[in-house]
């Protein structure tokens, strides 16, 4: 009986471990994806991604879904990408904080213009302003992130 006792209480203990363990790992895991840079960057995309659904001539709407993005991206901007922060400290390392940080202000400056370009109803200024926002975070992608 004390026997099956011990048992069971081991088999107990080792649950608890195990789901401690994943529990912690999930969490770290989670962490490491969802910085807060990510967070507010989710939240441009998820603005910008609302175009497709807003009607073509709805142009209030999409200005108004254009300044929430940017909104988010100048958020997005007081943090230092997850790749910049783990360069060991020097030149390299400040110049690639200085260079992200010029990508997202071009990239900031560009969703701007495509709010005026909104505002103004003018499609040759939307199309313009979207080729450098998506040129933007392109390059700022391919630079700073694992993409
Ligand atoms: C409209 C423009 C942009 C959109 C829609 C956008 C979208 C996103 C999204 C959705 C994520 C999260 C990815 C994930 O959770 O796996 C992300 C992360 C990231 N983006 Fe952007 N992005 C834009 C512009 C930029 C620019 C210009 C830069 C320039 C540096 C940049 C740098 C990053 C970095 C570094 C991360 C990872 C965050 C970290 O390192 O902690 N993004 N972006």
């Amino acid at each position: 009986m004390a026997r099956i006792m011990t048992k069971s209480k081991f088999s107990r203990t080792f649950k608890v471990l195990a789901l401690g363990s994943f529990a912690l790992v999930s969490s770290l895991q989670a962490e490491e994806e969802d910085t807060k840079m990510s967070i507010e960057m989710q939240t441009v995309s998820k603005q910008l991604k609302s175009l497709r659904k807003i009607a073509k001539d709805d142009f209030a709407a999409a200005a108004e879904a254009v300044h929430k993005a940017h909104v988010a991206l100048l958020s997005a901007m007081q943090y230092t990408a997850s790749m910049v922060e783990e360069m060991p400290a020097g030149d390299e390392k400040a110049k690639a904080l200085a260079d992200s940080r010029r990508l997202l202000g071009l990239s900031y400056a560009a969703l701007c213009e495509l709010e005026i370009a909104y505002l103004e109803k003018d499609p040759a200024k939307i199309e313009a302003a979207m080729t450098k926002v998506k040129g933007t975070k392109k390059e700022g992608h391919k630079k700073y992130t694992d993409d």
